[in-house]
């Protein structure tokens, strides 16, 4: 009874034991959700970039289009409290009609700071019309959240499929899509306008080596992009 019980325990502790093996052995893993909760995924040890996949509301998606054909520039950068979120976007896009955007920024920066307990956030809301990391590259910080309000998303790769030699100057100045970075352009994937990624960093405990590889993509003749981007301040 002693030795069956012996053997249980020891095959149940090898059993442990492999199984924390492969879980430590996977890094970079993808989850997706419709559910914005999930976002809390990104604590998975094995994650390096969580989805809340949504649509966005049409009012949000009406003054975005609004904002981006206006003549006024909008490029903001500011730190910012949930508390005093709305004041500062008020005194950052004077007279702009975006009362449904800000709901959706305040739901955000709310959503942000309690899933990490952080007070405040460096926040960025930009118009973009250039792209502004045009290359693949990894972020040096914990864990950002972007989201993109309108115009082509963030382009990211799979963990598994990247060659982190061929990245920064080990692409050797050449292009991302002959630089072996990656095997073929079927590697890319590409989150949807209104969906909102925590892309984990180079700098989040643990996950080093591991960063998302991300780009923004290049914009079209014509294309009109917002994005928006929260870091710990
Ligand atoms: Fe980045």
């Amino acid at each position: 009874m002693a030795g069956t019980l012996m053997s249980a325990t020891v095959t149940a502790a090898a059993t442990a034991s492999d199984e924390y093996k492969a879980t430590t052995k996977l890094r970079g893993l993808a989850r997706a959700s419709v559910n914005p909760t999930d976002l809390s995924d990104i604590y998975r040890s094995d994650t390096n970039i969580a989805v809340w996949q949504r649509q966005l509301p049409c009012p949000v998606q009406q003054e975005v289009a609004a904002l981006l054909a206006g003549s006024a520039p909008c490029e903001v950068s500011l730190t910012t409290s949930p508390e005093r979120l709305r004041a500062a976007l008020g005194i950052a896009l004077p007279g702009a009609q975006i009362d449904a955007l800000v709901d959706d920024i305040a739901e955000l920066v709310e959503m942000y700071t309690c899933l990490f307990e952080w007070d405040c956030v460096g926040l960025r809301l930009t118009a973009l019309t250039r792209a502004m990391c045009p290359r693949f590259h990894v972020d040096h910080v914990p864990c950002r959240i972007v989201t993109t309000y309108q115009g082509q998303a963030t382009q990211w790769l799979k963990h598994q499929v990247v060659n982190r030699e061929r990245l920064g100057r080990g692409s050797e100045g050449k292009p991302d899509d002959v630089s072996g970075l990656y095997a073929a352009a079927s590697a890319i994937e590409q989150l949807a306008a209104g969906d909102v990624a925590l892309l984990k960093g180079e700098r989040w405990l643990g996950n080093e080596g591991a960063g998302l590889v991300h780009r923004s993509p290049a914009l079209e003749d014509g294309e009109r992009r917002l994005l928006l981007t929260l870091d710990m301040a």
